[in-house]
């Protein structure tokens, strides 16, 4: 067996790549782990995720905490992988911080964010024990409170401050302009930080900006500091105790089209101010650590043509991969088999019931026969953490590959585990 390497176009990671004309993950034929797991079937490689960790924490430096932002992939394997290279967490809900519980993971590097937190979920980290809490509005304080003093503890909060920022990315994922949910604006944000400075129970420790996903500029990150900044010069009270910024996620990635952010060049004009000011970095990527370092792997079931239009048929739908029907996203597809082969112009779409069911639109693609596997890459962020069973469908298996081994690290869901909370318990209520 050839061991020559080609890279395989629109993948942003040289674990996934061609011998032969074969995909590979790593030192494993993917064709092989359809083969043994089934598909739909997404397959991470875990060389990909540490790299990327590395190459965050190498332009951040050792003084950056590094916090995953778990909804982008929060299978314990990854979670695991991600703790053992040095990585905390961004978590938005009690049932991650559960997931870190369950994988055994420590929680002290790990900050909650949320722009609606209830009082079982701040109890749950107030007992783990986490680096801070990010604060999304005013009406937070008060149970932020209550909670610090029945547990007799003054508890770590950052403001996350709606900077006003275009991030230049799709609408319903851009989160630091005024007119989106999070944060607090700045023209409303001293009184925020009065009214915590007011608050024994509470300590504020930092400021907070996400300003969106998928973000290839540097400019946002850089201007949302200098507001932030300014915000702070405009009071004493506003810098008193801080001594963390945290510059949120969404890093961007190439997604085959065009360049991943620089996250280098991130680092290098933004550490100098922060540490004029004495200020740690908190960084909270999600895509950016494990979008590249995944694929989804589908079979093809048919061909159909309709109107002007000729559709690929594949086992997979938007239940399994949801983005491109949530965010016009788009993945490259590529043949697992690669031919040399003329292309056609196809739309490659699922089963499910929905015209918005489509994996990828006006793509060229060989003939395909049924049986035959394609890859959707770079799904390895906001893949698997957002499937769900509509249709009734299971969502799929997952596996992590290290050199030339593969572990299961979720099996296909069953039917039975599915429909396992529907069964009829004879309890009724009478209002
Ligand atoms: C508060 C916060 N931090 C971090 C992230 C991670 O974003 P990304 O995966 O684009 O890095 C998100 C994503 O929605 C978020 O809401």
């Amino acid at each position: 067996m050839t061991s020559h390497r080609t890279p395989c176009p629109g993948a942003g990671t040289a674990a996934f790549h061609l011998r032969a004309g074969e995909l590979w993950c790593e030192d494993v034929p993917v064709a092989r782990l359809a083969e043994r797991y089934g598909t739909p079937l997404y397959v991470y490689s875990g060389a990909s995720i540490d790299e990327r960790l590395a190459t965050v924490r190498r332009a951040f430096g050792e003084r950056a905490t590094i916090c995953y932002a778990m909804k982008a992939n929060s299978n314990l394997a990854v979670l695991r992988r991600l703790h053992a290279g040095g990585a905390g967490f961004d978590l938005v809900s009690g049932g991650e911080l559960r997931r870190l519980q369950a994988a055994a993971l420590p929680t002290n590097q790990a900050v909650f964010a949320g722009v609606a937190k209830e009082r079982w979920e701040i109890e749950a980290a107030v007992l783990a024990g986490i680096l801070f809490f990010n604060v999304e509005s005013l009406h937070e304080l008060p149970l932020l409170a209550a909670v610090g003093c029945a547990h007799g503890k003054r508890l770590r909060v950052a403001l996350r401050l709606n900077p006003d920022v275009d991030a230049g990315t799709h609408a319903y994922i851009s989160t630091g302009k005024k007119e989106n949910k999070f944060g607090v604006a700045l023209a409303a944000a001293g009184d925020t930080v009065e009214a915590i400075a007011r608050e024994r129970w509470l300590q504020l420790v930092g400021y907070h900006v996400h300003l969106g996903s998928q973000l290839r500029s540097i400019d946002p990150y850089v201007q949302a500091l200098d507001r932030v900044m300014a915000f702070v010069d405009g009071a004493a009270v506003r810098g008193r105790e801080v001594t963390h910024y945290d510059l949120g996620g969404g890093f961007g990635i190439a997604y085959g089209q065009g360049e991943a952010l620089d996250v280098g060049a991130v680092a290098a004009a933004l550490l100098p101010k922060l540490q004029a000011r004495g200020w740690q970095p908190v960084l909270e990527p999600g895509r950016y650590l494990v979008g590249d370092a995944g694929i989804l792997v589908t079979r093809v079931l048919g061909e159909k043509s309709q109107g002007p239009t000729h559709f690929v048929l594949v086992d997979a739908a938007m239940n399994d991969l949801l983005r491109p029907a949530l965010y016009q996203a788009e993945h490259a597809i590529v043949p697992v088999a690669t031919t040399t082969a003329a292309t056609r112009e196809v739309d490659i779409v699922g089963p499910v019931c929905e015209t918005g069911d489509f994996l990828g639109k006006r793509r060229q693609l060989p003939a395909c026969r049924p049986g035959d596997l394609l890859a959707v890459l770079a799904t390895g962020a906001y893949g698997a953490s957002m499937a769900s069973n509509y249709n009734t469908r299971r969502r799929p298996a997952e596996v992590m590959v290290d050199g030339n081994t593969a572990r299961l690290v979720r099996a296909r869901e069953t039917f039975e585990q599915l429909m396992a909370n529907e069964v009829d318990l004879h309890e009724t209520f009478v209002a």
